[in-house]
């Protein structure tokens, strides 16, 4: 690494192969990545003569010269771009080779290739090491142009196209980006737990984490393979006890032996035994345990209800009420009906919490790491950035830009609702009606962002009517200290707020928001012993990946995207 803002790049390695050739290696493969070839400033030139061992799925392939040798374009994933590769005849099965998809392993020389052509540099292919073939019949991706809407069907391969590739990197890129961002800050990661039994927003769009239907599936199968005993099991099982203690005390009056009455008092406790297992077994009902005409989570596998967190924030507070700047980066889950472009039901959120911080610090915070993120994709991943600039969104490497160098436009929710009021009466057409009170809805947000400002703008200062309980209170009584970061493209990227310090004004948030106040205690806590001011906000990490690459619909820059009807593997 050159400096700290620098990420690793596979960097070739001058080992050899093996002690007698001269191969160029990188460590811990076998093989040269494309990108420490032609993404050197030379375009890999100056490597020219050198052996190295390649190894890549082919993009387009083409026999040449009567078959007597094929053009492969070979994509390892390290970079945007391909190396071309040369295969003479005599060297394989050329017609095996070229089949787009088709993985190969060469040895070769780098050479300069005739003047005149694109690549700075080709390859010369020696010796094919391996070949992993494909039935262009079969292969679901094949060379032409696919609509990232079929390639959802095929997420286990969509990573082979060009597209999701450089998603990839770039999300990639953005997650070394936000480390690097809050560690240089003083930032202390910490992982908070995924599945959780408090509801962060309020909002009870949480997935339940239960074992009680596997549980009861698996007991209707027992039951149906091993039927309950009957009533007249039961009664049999009964007399069996009461003539085996019977026996036990005939032989006690008859002053019998040690040894006699020993073995029938073990007769009657094996009586007892499977006489207590049938009435266990009696009482096995098939379904969800019931208690109080109610399900009986106390039966449930953590003795209590369980979901999947929608947001690390409540717990990340408890260390940055002792560590004062945390971070946390995670999976968090919405079971939220929306089938938008905007909306994923498993998505990553970054929630750094700040603690001696107020809404304004948490602006700040929140404009530096956008902008830090904005210029880490400039500095470190250009050529992907080109390629979307090229295929998807012309002007996101000018909003990259924009992004990193403006200050962001701040103003209140009510200077907001002003603004879109001035924009109706000028003509302005929003399906949402516009009023104080409303909760801004994404047209909304879009104007402000895209058309008003044309910039990011902080909203703050929301109604606390469409806020969550744990936002500070403002003094106005109306308006809690919130504050969304909206973006071109895409409307909010981040939310986020001071958060309610004083013990009384929270716990009678959570009252008034008619919320259990058992499962917050241990967040009232926080309040109750050495109380702080602190705030904090979320980046919904895929919005981020939108904003930057100009790509449409979220669904494409999440490797395995899960929306309403959606899970694949
Ligand atoms: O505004 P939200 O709901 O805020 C919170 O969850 C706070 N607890 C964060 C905090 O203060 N620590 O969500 C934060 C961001 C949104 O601004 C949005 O970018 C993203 O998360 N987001 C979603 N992204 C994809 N799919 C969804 N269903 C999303 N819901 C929210
Ligand atoms: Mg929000």
């Amino acid at each position: 690494m050159e400096d700290d803002s620098t990420p690793p790049t596979a960097q070739l390695a001058h080992s050899t192969l093996n002690d007698d050739s001269q191969i160029l290696k990188s460590e811990f493969s076998d093989r040269v990545p494309i990108r420490s070839i032609i993404s050197r400033p030379d375009g890999g030139s100056g490597l020219a003569d050198q052996k190295v061992r390649i190894g890549g799925w082919v993009k387009t392939g083409r026999k040449a010269d009567k078959d007597a040798f094929a053009f492969l374009e070979l994509n390892d994933g390290s970079c945007p771009g391909n190396l071309q590769v040369i295969v003479q005849a005599d060297k394989a099965d050329l017609g095996q080779l070229v089949p787009t998809g088709t993985c190969v392993v060469v040895d070769g020389v780098l050479k300069l290739p005739p003047a005149g052509t694109r690549q700075k540099v080709e390859l010369r292919v020696d010796s094919v090491v391996h070949v992993g073939p494909v039935d262009p019949a079969k292969y679901p991706l094949p060379k032409t142009r696919l609509t990232l809407e079929f390639l959802r069907d095929f997420v286990h391969l969509r990573p082979r196209t060009n597209t999701i590739s450089a998603v990839a990197r770039i999300r990639n890129a953005l997650a070394y980006a936000t480390h690097t961002f809050f560690q240089k800050h003083g930032f202390l990661y910490v992982h908070t737990p995924i599945i959780t039994t408090s509801d962060c927003e309020g909002a009870g769009e949480m997935f339940q984490v239960t074992t009680l239907i596997s549980e009861a599936e698996k007991l209707e199968k027992e039951l149906i393979k091993n039927p309950p005993p009957s009533e007249s099991d039961m009664e049999a099982a009964k007399l069996l006890v009461k003539e085996k203690g019977d026996v036990v005390s005939q032989l006690k009056t008859a002053k019998a032996s040690k040894e006699q009455i020993g073995a029938s008092v073990t007769e009657l406790k094996k009586a007892k035994d499977s006489l207590l297992k049938l009435e266990e077994r009696s009482k096995l009902k098939p379904g969800i345990p019931q208690k109080d005409g109610k399900i009986d989570y106390s039966q449930d596998f953590f003795a209590r209800q369980a979901f999947l967190t929608v947001s690390g924030q409540l717990q990340v507070e408890s260390f940055a009420c002792s560590l004062s700047s945390v971070y946390t980066f995670g999976p968090t889950f919405r079971a939220e009906h929306s089938h938008t472009s905007r909306h994923l039901a498993e998505f990553w959120m970054v929630e750094p919490e700040l603690a001696f911080a107020d809404l304004k610090d948490d602006m700040n915070c929140a404009e530096a790491y956008v902008k830090f993120l904005c210029q880490w994709l400039l500095d470190n991943c250009f050529d992907d950035m080109e390629f979307m600039a090229d295929k998807f969104d012309k002007s996101c490497i000018n909003r990259l830009k924009l992004v990193s160098s403006t200050p962001f436009e701040r103003i209140t929710y009510t200077k907001a609702v002003e603004l879109l009021e001035e924009a109706v009466k000028n003509g302005k057409v929003f399906e949402n009606k516009v009023e104080w009170g409303i909760d801004l809805a994404s047209e909304h947000e879009r104007y402000l962002t895209e058309v008003k400002f044309q910039k990011p703008v902080i909203v703050y200062n929301y109604p606390k009517g469409i806020k969550a309980f744990y936002m500070r209170l403002n003094d106005d009584s109306k308006t809690v200290a919130a504050m969304d970061v909206l973006v071109p493209k895409v409307g909010e990227l981040i939310g986020g707020s001071q958060r309610e310090e004083r013990y009384d004004v929270i716990q009678s948030r959570i009252l008034e928001m008619e919320l259990p106040l058992e499962p917050y205690e241990w967040y009232l806590d926080l309040r109750r012993f050495g109380t702080v001011k602190h705030s904090g906000f979320g980046l919904g990490f895929e919005r981020m990946l939108l904003f930057a690459t100009g790509i449409d619909n979220i669904r494409d820059v999440i490797p395995f995207p899960r929306y309403p009807g959606r899970a694949d593997l």
